[in-house]
């Protein structure tokens, strides 16, 4: 039977966190996996989790199932952060789920569910792992564009006019902030414009919201959703706590969907999620819904993110300061930015001058400390890119 199967090419991504840490360059700069890390290159627990885990440890009573839905209060708890202080009420329903790509599986299975002729659009480019899920979950996967990296612009003009050909009730994955890989996000006149061509073509957004905080602000980062619940009658929102509370490989997510028949979505919801991971491991969300519970350690949390978000900012300026022909990267938002390099070029910055990125070009703003800045650009200068 298995001699069938042929030899999968390992992720890209993953496999430079193993190859970075073989590297026993002392000056090497780990810039691949989208991951934050502080000024002492290093991906803390935030304290305001630690200081949740360790209530939990002492305080919880069972481990015993809670259901496909996972943590229901984890879910609830959520909700403003996302949407916002106006309350949904039986507009929205939401399950928690195994990162924001476990949100973005049970949004694909819910659309097929939904129309088994369900076609999904995507940005081009985009994180390499969207196709593949959605695609697994047996939809029509179709791009759009949206970045060129040449000229570090956003396509709006193209994305509008691609979308405004899309079929009604076709899904369209937006990336709610911090966009990934390009870190260009839609400014207020864009995303407004976006969301009444959805409205007037009968199009479902679903956003991508994994870096909520990391850009602009909790509140600012959900622009693009909360006028899309306002203006539209279907939204769906994959949000993940693994980037803002740096749970990583806790798995910690969930999937909102804003929509009438309330009571059958999430029925539905919890239907898929019985059938890809029955119910969801419970430790990150149990953290996340004590540091939600808790006051402090919700205002302890919010003051660490903005320091995160503020460091990332600082970094940028710094790049954008050391080497001017790279001020874009001081604009764009959250941990990626998408150099217009070869794969050849990424895999010599990676050879000669230890700087491991993706052979897309696509580099982890964040995996740098602000003093890095000028080795990094001497690096790119080195290979003739700037
Ligand atoms: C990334 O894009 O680097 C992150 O979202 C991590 C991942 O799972 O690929």
């Amino acid at each position: 039977m298995f001699e069938n199967l042929s030899s999968q090419p390992a992720d890209e991504l993953l496999g430079l966190i193993k190859l970075f840490h073989i590297d026993p360059r002392q000056n090497k700069l780990d810039l691949g996996v989208g991951v934050y890390k502080d000024e002492h290159g290093q991906t803390p627990v935030m304290h305001a989790v630690k200081l949740a885990e360790e209530m939990l440890l002492r305080d919880q009573k069972t481990k015993s199932y809670l259901g496909p839905e996972g943590d229901l209060r984890f879910v609830q708890l959520l909700q403003p952060i996302v949407f916002g202080d106006e309350a949904l009420g039986d507009r929205v329903c939401g399950i928690q789920t195994t990162g924001g790509s476990g949100a973005l599986r049970v949004a694909g299975d819910l659309l097929l569910r939904a129309d088994p002729s369900s076609r999904l659009w995507i940005s081009a480019p985009t994180w390499p792992n969207h196709r593949p899920i959605f695609s697994a979950c047996g939809l029509q996967v179709l791009d759009y564009p949206y970045f060129d990296t040449a000229s570090q612009k956003i396509l709006f003009d193209e994305m509008l006019e691609t979308l405004s050909k899309a079929r009604r009730g076709d899904a369209v994955v937006l990336h709610g902030a911090c966009h990934n890989p390009s870190g260009a996000d839609l400014n207020h006149a864009q995303w407004d414009a976006v969301i009444a061509l959805c409205a007037e073509r009968g199009l479902l957004p679903l956003f991508d919201l994994a870096y909520q905080g990391l850009g602009e602000g909790l509140d600012e980062d959900a622009y693009g959703v909360r006028k899309a619940v306002g203006e539209l009658d279907e939204v769906m929102i994959a949000q993940s706590c693994d980037k803002n509370f740096a749970l990583y490989r806790e798995r910690t997510g969930a999937l909102f969907v804003v929509g009438r028949n309330r009571d059958a979505i999430a029925s539905n919801l919890a239907a898929c999620a019985r059938t890809i991971w029955s119910m969801p491991p419970d430790h990150g969300a149990a953290t996340v819904r004590l540091v939600l519970e808790s006051a402090e350690l919700a205002l302890l949390w919010r003051e660490e993110l903005a320091g995160m978000r503020a460091r990332i900012n600082a970094v940028r300026m710094r790049v954008a300061e050391v080497e001017p022909s790279l001020a874009f990267v001081g604009l764009q938002r959250g941990l990626f930015s998408n150099l217009a390099l070869s794969p050849e070029a990424a895999q010599w910055l990676r050879d000669e001058h230890g700087v491991y990125l993706s052979r897309s070009g696509r580099i982890n703003v964040a995996g740098l400390r602000v003093g890095d800045a000028e080795q990094f650009t001497r690096s790119l200068r080195a290979i003739g890119y700037v």
